[in-house]
This record gives structure tokens, sequence and C-alpha cells, in this order.
């Protein structure tokens, strides 16, 4: 459920009108509502109301400073996966006990910086990271709180590129050489072993792969208690999907009942690493139609957002629906619709039936509010898209539209190249 929807044929987020919007401050334009980022906070949190867990926001799902504020007033935390997403999680409140931090290629730099702040912690994907951390540990004076992220062999049925729990796939240690890794982890004077994660991969549709991760995963913390390891934290990762078209992806309810199930007490605390559940039908993206332009072959709508502005469609092959701004009631037609950018790859949907649009008309691209604004590129010297919050009445801008001054900043031409 979202809080965009149409009022007398006019498309609305909350109760902003969305022409209104992109009038104010142009196009192409993300708009997110608040409203509706609460409510899929709390349908996540709340569904694991009776156990004790922590909700950590997957920060690259979208990484705006109000996106990462409005969650750390509700008392989230952040799955990070570099020092650039730290400082954002610091600079918007995020208590740094509540942020854990992920990936297969952590920087000593960034290590050190996270010890410093003093995050929760470290999700180790390697061997040679965790005597790189425990290093970076010993020379800030400090212990570094890890848990291994597991590769439990488990096939998430989703797109290859964001399936993560296979063998095949980079991430993680094998959940076999688990407890070799883990006594290895414990003899490291620097490294205090506190959990086990896991990450399985992201859009999913089914509970069951979720559950199968569990149980392999329920198997090793006993195994690693046995072994004498204090293991209190269970990280599951993110990864539960949304509808962008016809899925019907299980309910946080529905997701935390099953899992809940399969666990049992253990007494360990949850960590959860949702991105999209939250995010994803909270935000769109708006475009203008530049030109519509019938050809022999194809009717392409050119409009001015594009692969630098949401990725997923060329990068993905993903479905974003598309719904017009305001509904003209015209006939149905199969459309191309396509950015400017100067690459066949660069369409935001393909042979996508949609009543006919008129130049300068607006079109909202929807369920792009996770991996759409966090994704974006400056391409073809593209500046990046204005950020916008609805809450109730109001609109507030949360990301300025990107100039031309912002694009070369950072540039210099050296002398040798002659003075302008
Ligand atoms: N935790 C870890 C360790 C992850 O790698 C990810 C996503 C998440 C949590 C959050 O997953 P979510 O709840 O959002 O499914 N760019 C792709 C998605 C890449 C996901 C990468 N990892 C897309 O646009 O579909």
């Amino acid at each position: 459920m979202h809080h965009f929807h149409y009022r007398n044929d006019e498309l609305y987020c909350e109760d902003v009108s969305v022409e209104a919007v992109a009038d104010a401050v142009g196009t192409p334009l993300y708009l997110y509502s608040h409203a509706t980022l609460v409510r899929h906070f709390d349908a996540f949190d709340d569904s694991f109301a009776d156990t004790p867990h922590l909700t950590c926001f997957a920060v690259k799902a979208n990484s705006n400073l109000a996106v990462l504020r409005l969650f750390a007033r509700k008392g989230g935390g952040a799955d990070i996966v570099s020092g650039g997403e730290l400082h954002r999680c610091l600079s918007a409140g995020i208590d740094p006990e509540k942020i854990v931090y992920s990936g297969v290629g952590k920087k000593p730099e960034e290590m050190a910086y996270a010890l410093d702040s003093g995050i929760l912690m470290f999700n180790v994907e390697s061997v040679q990271e965790m005597h790189t951390l425990d290093g970076v540990a010993r020379e800030r004076g400090v212990g570094a709180r890890v848990a291994f992220r597991v590769n439990p062999d488990v096939d998430p049925q989703t797109h290859p590129y964001i399936s993560t729990g296979l063998r095949e796939n980079k991430f993680g240690i094998d959940i076999r050489e688990a407890p070799m890794q883990y006594r290895a982890a414990a003899s490291l004077p620097n490294l205090e072993v506190v959990g086990v994660s896991c990450h399985i991969g992201s859009q999913l549709t089914k509970i069951s792969p979720f559950v199968d991760a569990l149980k392999k995963l329920k198997e090793l913390v006993a195994r690693l208690r046995a072994d004498g390891h204090s293991i209190r934290y269970l990280d599951l990762g993110g990864g539960l999907g949304i509808t962008y078209d016809q899925e019907s992806p299980p309910h946080p309810e529905e997701y935390a009942r099953a899992l809940k199930d399969e666990l049992g007490d253990m007494g360990l605390v949850l960590v959860f690493e949702p991105g999209r559940v939250i995010m994803g039908n909270a935000g769109v993206l708006v475009t203008r139609v530049l030109y519509t332009k019938p050809t022999s072959e194809k009717s392409f709508v050119v409009v001015d957002a594009a692969m630098n502005d949401l990725m997923r469609p060329s990068l993905y092959n993903s479905y974003h629906g598309i719904q017009p701004v305001r509904k003209s009631g015209r006939e149905p037609v199969v459309v191309d619709v396509v950015g400017p950018i100067c690459e066949s790859g660069d369409f935001l949907a393909r042979n996508r039936a949609m009543a006919r649009v008129e130049q300068g008309e607006l079109l909202a691209v929807m369920s792009a509010g996770a991996y759409g604004s966090s994704m974006a590129s400056n391409y073809n010297s593209r500046p990046r898209a204005c950020e916008v919050m609805v809450s109730g009445e109001s609109r507030h801008v949360i990301r300025t539209r990107e100039s031309y001054q912002d694009l070369v900043r950072g540039e210099t031409i050296p002398e040798f190249l002659g003075e302008l």
C-alpha cells in the first residue's frame, strides 16, 4: 500500500498534486511519500515486535539524508557497505550502535572510520578481511565485533545479478567452512565474535528460500555455540520483494511469522537489513514527455528522465509501471518510453501498452523509491535529479537538482593544457 493515488484523474502524492510539484521544481524529479515510508517501516518493524530485533535499513536502497533521518527517528539502524554510507548515517543521526557493516571489499580506512564511530558489528566476508580488520582494530586500540557473512548455498530464485546466496556468488564464506573460520577469528586478539549473518539476494517473492537459509543458519549457530562462541546476533539480511508488476510477494507479517516459527527461541537478537520493501513503492520518478516519435517499426515516447536517473530497466530489464500524471482517457497504444541518452539501452519501458500521451505531459515511473536515485549517475553530463519528500499537504526539497557547476566540481585543467 502506498499513498500515490488519483483525485479527479490527477495523480497525488498524499495531499499534494504531483503536477504542482513538477511545475515548481522541474523534471525529472524523485518524489517520496513520508506516510508510505512510515507505514512500510512500521509494517516491517512491528512484525517482529515480540522478538528482540533490530531493523537496519539498507542504505544502498536510498541514501538521502532525509530518508535516513526519518528511519533514525523511528528507532531504526542501518546496514552500510561503505565509508560514504557511514558518513551519511552519522550525518542523519543514526545511532552507531545500530549500524552493521556488510560488503566484500571494506578498505582499512573504512574499517578504521567504522571502529572509531563505534558501530555494532562488521559482517566479515573473507579470511583476509578478518585479518585486516584485526590489524586495524589493534591500531585503533578497540575490539571489533564481528559476524561472518555465510553463504548458505540457497537459490533465491531472483534475477541473477541480485542473487547472492549461491556458492558461485562472490559473497560471504562457504557455510561449510564457517566453524573453522570462527575458530580462527576467536583466536585473534582484537576481534570479538558476536554473530552470524547472511543475505541471499534481493527482490525475493517467495518465503521458502529465506526459511531454507534459516534452517542452515540455525544449525550453524548451534554448532558455533557448542564450540564455545557466544553468538548473540543473527543477521538475516534483506531481500523481501515488492510488487512492480504482477508479483505477489509475502507481506512482512507473513515473512516474520515463517521466520519466527522456524527459529523458535534461541535467545538471539535478530538483525534485518530491508531496503526495497520499505523504500520501493514509497517513491516515483516524475518525468515530462519531450517528444513523441512514431517510426515505421515502433512508437517512441522520449521523456526527460533516462537510464542515468533510473538504471534498473536498462541494467536488469526490470519492469516499472508508468502512469500518466493526468489521466486523459485516450486510446491505448504500444510504445517504448525512452530517455535522451545516446544508447539504445536507454529505456524506461519497452513495448508498453499505455494511453497515448502528448508532448509536454507528465508521467510517473512507479516503484522507483529503492535503487533509483541511489544508483543515479551523471552519464551524458546530466545533472542528477531533484528529490522531494511529501508529508500530508506539504512538500520539501530533500535534494536540489544538480547544476552545471556541480557537474565539473573537482575537475581541473592542468597548466600545461593552456590557459583559457
Ligand atoms: N543487505 C545486503 C548485504 C545487501 O547486499 C542488500 C542488497 C540488502 C541488504 C538489501 O536488500 P533489499 O532488502 O533491498 O532487497 N540494485 C538492485 C538491487 C541490489 C541489491 C543489493 N544488495 C536493484 O535495483 O534491484
